[in-house]
This record gives structure tokens, sequence and C-alpha cells, in this order.
């Protein structure tokens, strides 16, 4: 039995580490990996005498940790093109939602679809993620919002997950919408989530964490705070789609049960902010539906780094307002959009994403005893990441080890 199954030679590495500087490079570096682990990392010169099962030199390409896209919608029953239509000749997002279109006209497609025709396109769409670098991701249910339909998306999602080799988080997100049988009562659609839908979902450990939508087109937030309770009582964590078209105080709410995240947050006040760092709620941004909905107003990336909020980037990708699966694209959004530095996008798409998903420990930076999700690029330096638009630069992606794609 070799010491190491794997042995990368010729490597110029961005360890991505918080505690070295800038991107943590490595340069004229080897890298092994055993049982699916990063067994040693360093510079050749220093690489000790060990045995390797294969020895593959990457002949000076780069390598990072495997990217982490933290929040996706990637389940979904049809698609939203009419409305990004509809959008174009000025109607607004607000406006459609009132109308009874926008994610509830998801949540229509998403109920009459069987498990294979979700299943396909978002077969293709993860597929299309791993192309780019992404070895972890995050998918939400929340189009389903009742008991059969949010466990038929969380279902889907975690097939999905086996079938390409890669590592899924699921979140649920019944707090998305208030479902059509349910206009007007808002609050009895919040006990449906906490006495039935929660506790299956639970029983059947089909996610990893609830998540709810705090918006005047949503929820507002003492109902969240009564689902958080619950969630959080039953062993949760918890993360919030926070003051993304206002100010609803929702980064302090998270903040106040210690969520995983607050995602978006365009409107974020300082007071927010704070509350974050005292609670170590990772920020997450998601430039784009920020372009897509055409909005103006950026979130406090300022404050965030001011207070030290780990900020981390992800695609959003759902059918209204983000039909995005490029995480790198993502990067170079919010490079563009939100003054991030390239090295803060390549952060935000893997150490702090880890953050965001409770998985620091186990994934994020390029170091000894980590999971081997390693992602190869033919680039000249990882800032080139953020730097291209639209490209695809990667050469192989490695989950624990294995090359995926
Ligand atoms: O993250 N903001 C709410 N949820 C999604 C949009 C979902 C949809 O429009 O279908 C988001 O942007
Ligand atoms: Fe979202």
């Amino acid at each position: 039995m070799p010491d190491w199954d794997l042995l990368i030679t010729d490597a110029r590495i961005a360890t991505m580490r918080a505690d070295a500087a800038g991107y943590g490079v490595v340069d004229n570096a080897a890298l092994a990996i055993a049982n699916g682990k990063i067994a040693w990392l360093g510079p050749a010169a220093e690489q000790p005498v060990e045995s390797a099962g294969e020895i593959r030199s990457v002949a000076g390409r780069w390598l990072t940790p495997a990217l982490i896209d933290c929040h996706t919608h990637l389940v979904f029953g049809g698609d939203r093109a009419p409305e990004f239509e509809q959008r174009l000749s000025g109607v607004s997002y607000e406006q459609i939602a009132k109308d009874g279109g926008g994610i509830l006209s998801t949540v229509r497609a998403t109920r009459e679809a069987e498990i294979d025709t979700l299943y396909d396109p978002a077969f293709r769409r993860i597929r299309e993620m791993a192309a780019n670098g992404v070895a972890t991701i995050e998918i939400k249910s929340g189009y389903g919002l009742d008991v059969a339909n949010e466990l038929k998306m969380l279902g889907v999602a975690q097939n999905l997950g086996g079938a390409a080799g890669l590592s899924i988080k699921s979140t649920l997100l019944a707090a998305h919408a208030l479902p059509p049988e349910y206009a007007g009562h808002p609050n009895r659609y919040i006990d449906l989530i906490i006495d039935e839908i929660l506790p299956e979902v639970v029983e059947r450990e089909l996610a990893d964490a609830v998540d709810a939508y705090c918006e005047t087109i949503a929820f507002d937030a003492p109902q969240i705070a009564k689902l958080f309770r619950a969630a959080t009582e039953s062993g949760m964590r918890v993360k919030l789609h926070a003051d993304q078209l206002s100010d609803g105080g929702g980064a302090e709410l998270a903040a106040r049960f210690n969520a995983l995240s607050a995602d978006h947050l365009e409107y974020t006040s300082t007071t927010g902010v704070r509350a974050m760092a005292d609670a170590g709620t990772t920020a997450v941004l998601l430039p784009g539906a920020f372009l897509t909905l055409n909005e103006t107003q950026k979130p406090p990336v300022d404050a965030l780094r001011n207070h030290a909020v780990p900020i981390a980037l992800a695609t959003d990708c759902n059918p209204g307002t983000s039909p995005l699966c490029s995480l790198p694209y993502a990067m170079a959004l919010g490079s563009r959009l939100f003054g991030l530095t390239p090295e803060e996008c390549l952060a935000g798409t893997t150490r702090e994403a880890a953050k965001a998903l409770g998985l620091f420990e186990d994934r994020g930076t390029l170091e000894v005893g980590k999971r081997a999700d390693i992602a190869i690029w033919n680039v000249n330096h990882p800032r080139d990441l953020a730097y291209w638009m639209g490209t695809n630069p990667l050469d192989t992606l490695l989950v624990a080890g294995l090359a995926v794609s």
C-alpha cells in the first residue's frame, strides 16, 4: 500500500488559508492526497520521500480549493423567461410577485412537475457548475410550499449530488413565499411549516439548515422569529434572505439566531452589520440577482470589511432573479458590481463560502487534513478568475481526491 494515493507535482498553489497573506501562495509546490484528504502540501524541495500510487505533473498550473456555491435554488419547474421580458419592458419584480407571478409561478410549475422533470434540468445545471470548478453546492427548497412538494424538492436535491459526484447541502426554505391556498393567512402558513413540514424534514434528514425570506413581499421578522425558534429547537442552524429590497432588520434577525449566514444584504444598516459581526454570521453577496433586478443600492461592503464579517459570494442560481450557473462569472460580477477584490472573490467562493455552510473545518482552504476538493486551473494567476468574464479556465476538478470534471 503506497503512503499516498496521488502526488500532484509542478504546481502553484493558492491555499486561501486565513492565516496566510493574500492568496496563501506556495510556488514550485507539490500536494499529496491519501484517503480523499490532503496528506501533505508545500514547496517541492521540502517534500518528504513517501510512496505514491500515482504521480501527476500539472505543468505549472494553479491549484485552489474547489469552489463552493453556498446559495442556490437550482431545483425548480419551468423557467421565468417570459417574466424576464416583462421586467425589461418596465414591470417591477415586486409588482409581478403581487400579481401572482414571480416565485408563485415557479411554485405552480414545481408542484406540477414529476420528479424526473425536476431532476433532469437540475442535473444539467449541476454538471455545468462542476465544469466551472464547484465541488460543494447548497440547494434550497422553497418552490413547493406544502409538505409533499417541499419533500419532493429536497429529495431531488439530495439525489443530484451523489449522481454528479458532488457534495450537496440542502436547505428548507418553505418560508419563501405565501402559497395561494394560504392567501391572507401568513401566520397559519408559518404554523404549517412549524407543525408539519419542518418535523418531516428533520425526521427524514432531508435538510441541513432552515432559511426564510424576510421581505415586504414575503414574511416579516416576528413570523420568521417564530419559525427560527422552532428550527433551533429541533437542532437546525438557520440562515436568512435578508434586506434584499428594503431594510427589514433582516441582518439583526439572523444574528439574533446565530445564523450561519445572512444573504443579499443590499439594504443592511451598519447596526445590522455589527450584529452579524458579534454573532459570527457570514455575509453572502449575490451579484447575479443584483444585476438581474437592476438594483442600484449596493450591499455595505466597506462596513462588512471594517467589522471583519466574512464575505461569501454565490450564484443564487434561480429562474427569477439569477439564471446563473457559473460561480467564476459571479466572481467577475462581484468585483465589478460590488467592488470586491479578486482575492475577496476567491476567498468568498472558497473559505468564506465554507463558513457560510458550517463546513470550514472540512474544506474551503488547502490544508493538511482537509478534504481533497481541489480545482486545477489554466490561469496565469488566481486573480484571473475574477478578471475574465464568461470564460471557463478549469482544467480538472477533484472531489475528495477523485476527478469529476
Ligand atoms: O434569492 N429573494 C428571494 N428568493 C430568490 C428569488 C427566487 C425567485 O425569484 O424565484 C433570490 O433572489
Ligand atoms: Fe436566494
